[in-house]
């Protein structure tokens, strides 16, 4: 079953305490991934859960850089365009950028032009949902373009309750 699934996941994820800072629990995805049996369980159920969301999703952006890994896999799967949202200074052409804080640094989102259109529906995925202000940044520049967002992530930090800053529908696999 799909908690089985979950369980399973969540079994082969590490945490790191006091990384990158002092009271940061570091949730590393990379452990999943580092075994193939576990990591296509993971890649089960995030398709599984973007094919549940309606209406169908018709362009996935990818949160550099974790969001990546998960982003272009379901991009590929339900043959729909990726599009990336990168920090700062990394996509050529006319871009838009957004700044913003999360949990143990700050930095700038930013997306190029044209990659959307009005109405599109555009699923954000990330790996982890902590403060929000990764997530809520890349709403913002998907919003500003007229898109209609949603999100989707492997992992909800639900303490730090960066759900409450983000105003649109927000699917997560593991909540801890
Ligand atoms: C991490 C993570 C999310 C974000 C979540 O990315 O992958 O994108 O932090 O934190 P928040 O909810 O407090 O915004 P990070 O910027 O560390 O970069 P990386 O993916 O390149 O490792
Ligand atoms: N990004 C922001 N907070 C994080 C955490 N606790 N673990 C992994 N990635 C993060």
């Amino acid at each position: 079953s799909e908690n089985d699934q979950i369980n399973l996941i969540k079994e082969h994820l590490k945490s790191y305490k006091d990384f990158p800072k002092q009271g940061v629990v570091f949730q590393d995805i990379f452990s999943v991934l580092q075994n193939p049996k576990i990591a296509n369980v993971l890649y089960d159920v995030l398709l599984n859960k973007a094919k549940s969301i309606k209406p169908p999703v018709e362009c996935i952006a990818g949160v550099d850089s974790r969001g990546f890994l998960f982003g272009s896999v379901l991009a590929r799967e339900l043959e729909i365009p990726f599009i990336p949202i990168r920090k700062k200074g990394k996509l050529p052409g006319s871009t838009k950028s957004v700044h913003y804080k999360l949990e143990y640094k700050e930095d700038d989102l930013e997306m190029q032009e044209g990659v959307v259109r009005e109405g599109q529906k555009v699923l954000v995925v990330d790996d982890l949902l902590a403060t929000g202000g990764s997530l809520s940044a890349a709403c913002e520049l998907l919003s500003q373009a007229k898109a209609d967002v949603q999100c989707l992530v492997v992992i909800e930090l639900s303490e730090l309750q960066g759900r409450k800053i983000i105003n649109v529908p927000i699917h997560s696999l593991i909540v801890c």
